[in-house]
């Protein structure tokens, strides 16, 4: 544990928020997740009991470690259970009105002192931290999927963003056993600006007639060592996602490497999203 940061807030149990409480947790921290209903609540924390099981299986934590995890946790519909906490990290949805909502109620029952965070893949964190009053205690946290398993964090200085914010959401990072990183409010920070044209290049090569579908997943895997092809990655972290950021990479870059190839918008149109959707470019049976 930092010496100033005790209680984490996360904003959001979806697939991202869901592995942050989760990580905080393990590592000690006082977590308290908060999510818009009951369902969304409850499926989040089932994702969480499965990944501290599949953690169990591995032989990653004990019985009693995954017991103490789950009890350091409060799971909540109630922004105001925020109250006390030092770092809130914010995972919802990827509009910025919808966090600039959050924040604002976040902001009604959080000290002055309290550092917000938002994991968003490829919005601002600038323009994040200026919808707020606390834009020098502001800054990105961009954790990975699986986030129990991806060992980086992006640690994102938007232009407010003080040095002091900076150095003590870094040192969080490494409490939580994680490789930090800093990026430059860019959009795609780091792994996104090199991911993503990769990917949408995956599937104009495909279109191209450079090769299967399966064979391009299957000679990236295999010539360079990637745990994943484009394709099953693509599918893993979702076609609508890579989509969306495509698309604010091409916003502010206007190179055409950052422009989603015509495949992935109609994909998305269809709601071909991938794994979430049950079917992308490849079939995911329901189980
Ligand atoms: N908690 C802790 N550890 C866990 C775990 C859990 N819930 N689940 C699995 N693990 C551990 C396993 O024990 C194993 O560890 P060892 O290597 O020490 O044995 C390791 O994690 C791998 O687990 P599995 O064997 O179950 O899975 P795998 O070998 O099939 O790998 C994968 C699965 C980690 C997802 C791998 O395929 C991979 O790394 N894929 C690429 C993922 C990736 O690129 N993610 C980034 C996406 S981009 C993004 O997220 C950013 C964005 O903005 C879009």
């Amino acid at each position: 544990m930092t010496e100033d940061i005790r209680k984490i807030g996360v904003l959001g149990c979806g697939l991202m928020g869901s592995g942050i409480a989760e990580v905080c947790a393990r590592q000690g921290f006082a977590t308290v997740v908060r999510e818009v209903d009951d369902a969304l609540l409850e499926r989040g924390m089932s994702r969480i009991r499965s990944s501290l099981e599949k953690a169990q299986s591995r032989g990653k934590i004990s019985e009693a470690d995954a017991a103490q995890t789950l009890a350091r946790m409060i799971a909540t519909t109630d922004v105001a259970d925020l109250a006390g906490c030092d770092l809130v990290i914010e995972a919802v949805t990827e509009n910025k009105d919808v966090k600039a909502q959050i924040y604002r109620d976040v902001e009604n029952v959080v000290g002055a002192q309290t550092i917000l965070a938002s994991n968003t893949s490829s919005l601002c964190i600038t323009e994040l931290a200026a919808t707020t009053s606390r834009p020098d205690r502001f800054v990105g946290l961009h954790f990975f999927n699986p986030v129990p398993v991806m060992k980086l964090v992006e640690v994102i200085r938007g232009l407010t963003t003080t040095a002091d914010t900076f150095a003590r959401a870094h040192r969080f990072c490494l409490t939580l056993g994680k490789e930090p990183v800093a990026a430059a409010d860019r959009a795609g920070f780091i792994v996104n600006r090199l991911l993503v044209p990769y990917l949408l290049d995956a599937i104009r090569a495909h279109e191209e007639g450079a090769g299967s579908i399966a064979d391009i997943d299957r000679a990236m895997t295999l010539g360079c060592g990637y745990p994943m092809g484009p394709f099953t990655l693509l599918d893993f972290v979702g076609l609508d996602t890579t989509y969306w950021i495509a698309n604010i990479m091409f916003d502010e870059f206007r190179e055409a490497r950052f422009a989603p190839p015509a495949l992935l918008k109609r994909m998305v149109l269809a709601g071909k999203l991938g794994r979430k959707s049950g079917s992308g470019f490849y079939e995911y049976p329901a189980k």
